[in-house]
């Protein structure tokens, strides 16, 4: 089939670059020409396993093409994604410019029958707003569908996740726009959930809101755990090995972060006001995810007495490991907090420093753990990258001014830590440190 994909950020370069290698044409856009410049030279501008490589051989193969032209895209396409960016506002409502601005440009260039395929995360009724948006610019009589299709890869996983997804989603209104999506979707043989549009929209919004939920519940748990003495690990174990509670999503840290959460949660509570339902689970969601935060800087704090000109060791800026993002991720908002309060901070991230350069100032990003970890006096795990769980703890002790680790994911074992001469702190377990 001829796709094309609007939007060429995390979602839209995975889609394109999987549908190009099950065989389709691909043509992929981005008003950001700078982006575009650089795909076409087979310069990746975000840090996904196996994107790199995927994109180069169906470049190759010439399956997959970049351009800057919604109209080249609309013309050679029979179905076209939108996958833009659907950030929050101040007030935490989902900006839809993006979205409106394709459609609008998308029913400029219509001549033909066109399926429009909503990808993004959008609030229930976009679809409608879609429709009525190409029905009023388009310039002559051609035939359209608009069907939403919510994207549920994980960033760090995104490929494999797009080609062995648990389920697929299309909220579709008419046999052909079903008929098209169930072609497309055909060679990944999993399980198809179809329904009405709004149905579809709606599931997303669900789906994430649900697993904030979880892990804000597991978060709230640490605090209890904590201030009992009981262990969250064991606890998450003993809850999820029944099935119908399932043991993903239990693990207690500092807090959820990333594009999605945080803003689909924020839109979920406004799309809820809006039609008149005060969404009380998801402000406490929210609230919970920004008091655990709070929780371990206080931590910190008690364990560190006095912030300014404590040398601070930071392991891990991105929102979750395998992934450069930083977008919402708790491990810069934590940064920011204890720079305020004069710590002077050395970072380490296996990808997401040179995203990190542009919202931090006065870190010094090191090149290396070991290198971050010199003349400290507290090392924070904020990212559970695989290579920060092999680390030479016995050389990071003789390095460091004093060795107090606080480990903000519940990665480390706290007798090893304690047995190399570590104060030890972690979340919800392991003891207090002091
Ligand atoms: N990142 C994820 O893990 C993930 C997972 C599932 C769903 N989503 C949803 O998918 C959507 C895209 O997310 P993302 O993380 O890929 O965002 P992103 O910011 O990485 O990419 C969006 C891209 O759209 C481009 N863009 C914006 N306006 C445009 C326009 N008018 N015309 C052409 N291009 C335009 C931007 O330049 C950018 O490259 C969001 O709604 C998000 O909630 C994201």
């Amino acid at each position: 089939m001829n796709i094309a994909i609007i939007g060429s950020g995390y979602v839209g370069l995975v889609s394109g670059a999987c549908f190009a290698e099950l065989g389709n044409r691909v043509i992929c856009v981005d008003n950001d020409a700078k982006k575009i410049t650089a795909l076409k030279k087979g310069v990746i501008p975000i840090y996904e396993p196996g994107l790199r490589e995927l994109i180069t051989i169906n470049m190759k193969k010439k399956r997959l093409k970049f351009t800057t032209s919604i109209k080249e895209a609309v013309s050679s396409s029979q179905i076209i994604f939108i996958a833009v960016g659907t950030p929050s506002k101040a007030g935490g409502e989902a900006d839809l410019t993006g979205i409106e601005n394709v459609a609008r440009n998308i029913a400029k260039n219509i001549f033909g029958y066109r399926l429009i395929v909503e990808k993004s995360t959008v609030p229930v009724e976009t679809g409608e707003w879609v429709k009525h948006t190409i029905a009023t610019y388009k310039k002559n009589k051609a035939k359209f569908d608009v069907a939403s299709n919510p994207e549920f890869l994980r960033e760090g996983q995104a490929i494999n996740d797009f080609m062995h997804p648990d389920r697929i989603v299309i909220g579709v209104e008419s046999k052909k726009a079903k008929e098209l999506l169930i072609g497309l979707y055909g060679p990944l043989n999993a399980p198809i959930v179809v329904t009405d549009i709004k149905s579809a929209e709606l599931i997303k919004h669900a789906s994430n809101s649900f697993l904030a939920a979880k892990i804000s519940f597991i978060n709230a748990l640490s605090v209890i755990c904590e201030k009992t003495g009981a262990d969250v690990i064991q606890v998450a174990r003993g809850m999820g090995l029944d099935k119908r509670i399932g043991q993903s999503f239990l693990k207690a840290g500092i807090g959820y972060g990333g594009s999605c959460f945080p803003k689909d949660v924020d839109a979920f509570i406004t799309i809820s006001e809006r039609i008149g339902y005060s969404f009380e689970m998801l402000k406490a969601v929210k609230k919970i995810n920004q008091q655990q935060q709070e929780y371990f800087l206080n931590k910190i704090k008690n364990l560190l007495w006095i912030i300014k000109d404590k040398r601070i060791a930071v392991l891990g800026l991105s929102f979750k490991p395998n992934t450069d993002d930083i977008r919402n991720a708790p491990a810069i908002e934590i940064v920011k907090a204890l720079q305020e309060e004069g710590a002077v901070i050395r970072a380490y991230d296996p990808q997401a420093m040179e995203r990190a350069k542009k919202v931090l100032k006065g870190v010094n990003f090191c090149a290396d753990p070991y290198l971050a970890c010199k003349g400290s006096d507290c090392l924070l795990l904020m990212t559970e990258w695989d290579e920060f769980k092999e680390l030479d703890f016995s050389k990071i002790r003789k390095l460091m001014h004093r060795p107090l680790l606080v480990d903000g994911r519940n990665i480390y074992k706290a007798d090893q830590l304690k047995k190399a001469g570590f104060k030890y702190s972690a979340i919800g377990t392991g003891g207090s440190g002091k």
